[in-house]
């Protein structure tokens, strides 16, 4: 009998190792083989450690399954797909998942991350095969045909930064994947690493080949020790498959990758930062121009693209630009991979064609707070991100909807607070947050963010409450005007949303509340 046992750091993380192992010992108590697969995880947090058993039908869950359930649920006829109070039925006919357009995530939580065969029988390889059938010009025409963005949170034109590094006739050229995912709520390249890691692979070998590069690097956050080890296992399972090193596929592209883990910064994941700490330098923003397309790693042309982005690169290849082009809605084509947290009842990957609306996300698939209080808020986009009311949940999730509305998508982070929250206190984190996490390059953000917190302590304590906002606000305005980069330059967006939509949280209070 196959099960399958995530070994995605989520469900790692409340216990799907002794799940395993358990299952390994109650089936050996019956006498039954078993073969245990840690796949990725499906994306339904709440439901892990998910277990999933090959029966006839498909696969059959069972969730959220504790160590101590084990011995009761292989005795119940787990292994037979049987009946029992933590059977969920077929998992992809759950309509949480049977509701989304997995088209990123096709793979995730159904392979063994690890197994090249399962790869290529799920159509790994297939996009990079064709790719290398074409000239490069017309991977790249591809890629922008597909209206791909990217997938780091500013949206821009995969395909058009992809031309600008083939139109450089510098001989050596890179491909840096941004792995540095530090926006809290999200998670999706960390699954994608931990669940489906060839995928990466494949797409930064295609980039390589679409742009003329012959290394790559994988800039990871070492906040994710398990996506390194899958990172670095797979980089050596695909250079033993020709999948990585010289002429990869009886081709004439020679490339090879090597991950490089990251030192706890958040500025890190900004792309120049990155760029710094990957030739051994402290983590320091580099004014732009010359933006890295044109002098990147070691002053060479180089891709900086985010894992969502890449990852998205070989099912654009495998079903060409058109399939991808017609999901999604305006100037944000494909599919995003929403990333639901927080206070939220049902947190995870919901990836579905852009326009889908943030009610949907947050009432449909979310199911509300987890708390079961009233949701009051949702901040979309990371600790940069604005604070949206329940008024606006009717926005479509789409770039351009989401500018208009003062917002931004970002990297796809959705974060849940019920009614409990306090505005002023999130508006003086932002703050906080820009202050601890600066560069500290230059002076709107280093100092700005020390002064917003302490303009803001003064506003919950009734010192001259209309000064000091519109000191606030001018404070706001310089910084989003004034910053060398987007960590000061963005930090006003969440605090000037919640004073526009929750301004009553910023009346005066006992001292002490914020
Ligand atoms: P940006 O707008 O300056 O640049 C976007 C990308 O396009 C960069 O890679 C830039 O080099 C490239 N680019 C611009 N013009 C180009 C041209 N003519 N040819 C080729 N490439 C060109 O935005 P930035 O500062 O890189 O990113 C800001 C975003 O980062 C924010 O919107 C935020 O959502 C996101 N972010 C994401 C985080 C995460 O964990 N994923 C964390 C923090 C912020
Ligand atoms: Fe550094 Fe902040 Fe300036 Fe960005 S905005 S360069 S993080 S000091």
């Amino acid at each position: 009998v196959r099960v399958y046992v995530p070994r995605d750091s989520a469900a790692r993380s409340v216990g799907a190792d002794a799940v395993a192992d358990a299952v390994r010992r109650a089936a050996g108590a019956q006498g039954r083989q078993v073969d245990i697969v840690r796949n990725g995880s499906r994306g339904m947090l709440w439901l892990e450690p998910l277990v999933e058993v090959v029966t006839p039908d498909g696969r059959v869950g069972y969730g959220p399954v504790a160590p101590e359930d084990v011995p009761g649920l292989v005795g119940a006829g787990l292994l037979d797909g049987a009946e029992h109070p933590l059977r969920l039925g077929v998992v992809d006919r759950l309509p949480w998942l049977a509701r989304q357009n997995r088209v990123t995530f096709a793979r995730v939580g159904i392979v063994d991350p690890l197994s090249p065969q399962d790869y290529e029988r799920h159509g790994g390889t297939a996009g990079l095969r064709t790719a290398l059938a074409l000239p490069p010009a017309e991977v790249v025409a591809a890629v922008t045909e597909s209206g791909l963005r990217g997938r780091g949170g500013a949206g821009f034109p995969a395909g058009i930064k992809w031309k600008t590094v083939l139109d450089r006739a510098d001989e050596l050229k890179f491909v840096c994947c941004n792995a540095d995912e530090g926006d809290s709520g999200t998670f999706a390249d960390r699954m994608v690493m931990e669940g489906d890691p060839f995928m990466l692979i494949e797409g930064m070998t295609i980039a390589a080949h679409a742009v003329g590069a012959s290394e790559g690097y994988i800039y990871i956050r070492s906040e994710y020790p398990d996506a390194v080890a899958t990172m670095r296992a797979a980089i050596g399972i695909a250079r033993e498959q020709g999948w990585l090193g010289e002429r990869i596929l009886g081709s004439d592209l020679s490339f090879d990758l090597h991950v490089r883990v990251g030192a706890g910064a958040y500025i890190c994941g900004e792309e120049t930062s990155m760029l710094e700490s990957l030739e051994g330098r402290r983590g320091q923003v580099r004014a732009k121009p010359p933006i890295p397309a044109i002098q990147g790693l070691f002053g060479k042309p180089t891709v900086v693209n985010n894992v969502l982005t890449l990852a998205t690169v070989p099912v654009i290849l495998a079903n060409g630009a058109k399939a991808y082009q017609d999901l999604g809605v305006q100037r944000s084509r494909g599919t995003q991979v929403f990333q639901l947290g927080g206070n939220v009842a049902r947190g995870g990957i919901v990836e579905t064609a852009f326009g889908v609306t943030l009610r949907e996300l947050v009432e449909d698939f979310g199911g509300g707070t987890l708390s079961g209080r009233p949701v009051r808020t949702v901040q979309v986009g990371g600790p940069l991100g604005a604070y949206l009311p329940a008024s606006m949940f009717d926005l479509p999730m789409e770039y351009e909807a989401f500018a208009a509305a003062g917002a931004m998508l970002g990297h796809g982070g959705v974060v849940v607070f019920d009614d409990s929250v306090d505005m002023a206190a999130q508006a003086r984190f932002a703050m906080e947050f820009c202050a601890a996490e600066s560069c500290g390059k230059c002076t709107p953000c280093r100092v700005g963010s020390v002064r917003g917190v302490e303009v803001i302590d003064k506003i919950v304590a009734g010192e001259d409450r209309d000064g000091n906002l519109a000191l606030l606000e001018d404070l706001c305005e310089l910084m989003t005007d004034g910053s060398l980069c987007a960590m000061g330059g963005l930090t006003p967006m969440p605090v000037r949303s919640a004073i526009a939509h929750f301004s009553d949280d910023f009346l005066a209070r006992e001292e002490g509340t914020v």
